[in-house]
């Protein structure tokens, strides 16, 4: 007999023929079997050879057990000739994507049909204000959400740690929305943020990738990201995927409250469509970036720049820095560098600039020129075609 009990951590019971498994997420598991069950919290497993699988609350209530399918195949735990599998779930990104958006992103007419947020349309065009509480590269695309919320929905939106959220006393009232973002769907902090949310009266909408991990089973609604397993620890297709479905959610949001023009709508729409494709383009430079990068090794730290949606990226991107190369590295409001940052600049760090032609662009520019003036590196990322001198 073996037993299993569950508090806190996760858990998943694999059903094999005349075997079991017990591990914390169904990776290792799904060379074996499909069946799985995931127990709750608080709950006890009792395994025994040649009997049916037990499961017990911990007041001893017996529980009839909830056999899942796992979705998972082996084929996406493997390396696919890559060398690890960040490299390979980068590449992985416009199939994705592409998968993140499918049966949702439609054009012809253009619309979006995001069944957790069609499912729970009333409480978000009711809603007074959305907290989004997340960890990590999770929290970086919670505020790209939350630029996007508040640009398309109009709709107050605040991006809280869930590690702060948690220890705190935040006001949470009936009515208020919290959007738990998390790829693995376990990080105990975000899960612990959202079970306090939850008393407090909140509506809890999970944006998550593992499938019938523990934060989008507490969570009253959501949307799951649909790319497959990451495998690799700094999260890559994940953060893309998370930060599609945010968008979907906003652009949703916002033309159900008639906060956003029809023609916006349809316009951002067909744009996402494209991202795939333009995601490959940039994959396809893979061999020039990475001579680049090569000219860059002698750097301890770098600083990362942007503007509007492009600051939490130049968090993130900083972040990646960091993870990977273990080279200290900023992220910054770009206009924010004269505010004392400024005074790091020197030739040996290096600044990456996200300067896309946005609304920005011109503010960005001024800003590359201060850093510039004091004879900084730059390495920007710009539009296609961008030929302004300042950039390079
Ligand atoms: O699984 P989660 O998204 O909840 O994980 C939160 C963070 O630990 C995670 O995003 C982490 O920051 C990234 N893997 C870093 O690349």
């Amino acid at each position: 007999m073996l037993v299993a009990a569950r508090k806190g951590s996760p858990l998943v019971v694999g059903i094999g023929k005349d075997e079991y498994f017990l591990a914390s997420d169904a990776t290792p598991i799904v060379e074996f079997t499909s069946r799985v069950v995931y127990p709750d919290d608080e709950e006890i497993v009792v395994l025994e050879r040649g009997r049916e699988i037990r499961i017990k609350t911990i007041s001893n209530v017996e529980k009839t057990p909830e056999i899942k399918k796992l979705e998972l195949t082996l084929n996406q735990l493997e390396k696919g000739g890559y060398p690890h599998f960040m490299l390979k779930e980068i590449f992985e990104q416009p199939v994705a994507l592409a998968n993140s958006m499918k049966g949702r992103v439609h054009v012809n007419p253009e619309k979006i049909t995001l069944a957790g947020f069609q499912e729970n349309r009333d409480k978000f065009l009711a809603a007074g204000r959305i907290i989004i509480t997340a960890c990590g590269t999770s929290w970086h695309a919670g505020l790209i959400g939350m630029y996007a919320i508040e640009e398309f929905a109009r709709i107050p939106v605040e991006v809280e740690y869930s590690s702060e959220f948690r220890y705190r006393k935040p006001v949470v009232a009936p009515g208020d929305i919290v959007i738990a973002i998390s790829q693995s769907g376990e990080t105990a902090d975000t899960l612990a943020a959202i079970e306090m949310a939850k008393a407090a009266g909140a509506f809890i909408f999970g944006i998550c990738n593992v499938v019938g991990a523990s934060i989008p089973r507490c969570a009253h609604g959501g949307c799951y990201t649909h790319v497959g397993p990451e495998i690799g620890v700094a999260s890559t297709k994940a953060f893309t995927a998370q930060v599609t479905v945010l968008i979907m959610l906003a652009l949703s949001i916002g033309r159900e409250k008639g906060t956003l023009s029809a023609e916006k709508y349809a316009r951002i729409i067909r744009e996402l469509q494209d991202v795939p494709e333009k995601m490959s383009g940039i994959l396809a430079k893979n061999d020039m970036i990475s001579r680049f990068a090569k000219t860059f090794t002698y750097a301890h730290n770098f600083i990362y720049l942007g503007r509007g949606y492009n600051f939490p990226i130049a968090l993130e991107g900083a972040l990646k820095l960091k993870e990977i190369s273990y080279i200290h590295a900023e992220g910054y409001p770009a206009a924010e560098m004269k505010h004392g940052p400024i005074a790091l600049i020197s030739n040996e760090m290096p600044v990456v600039v996200i300067a896309p032609q946005s609304g920005t662009y011109e503010k960005v520019v001024s800003n590359i020129q201060e850093i510039k003036a004091r004879k900084g590196r730059i390495i920007s990322v710009v539009t296609e075609g961008d030929t302004c001198p300042i950039m390079s």
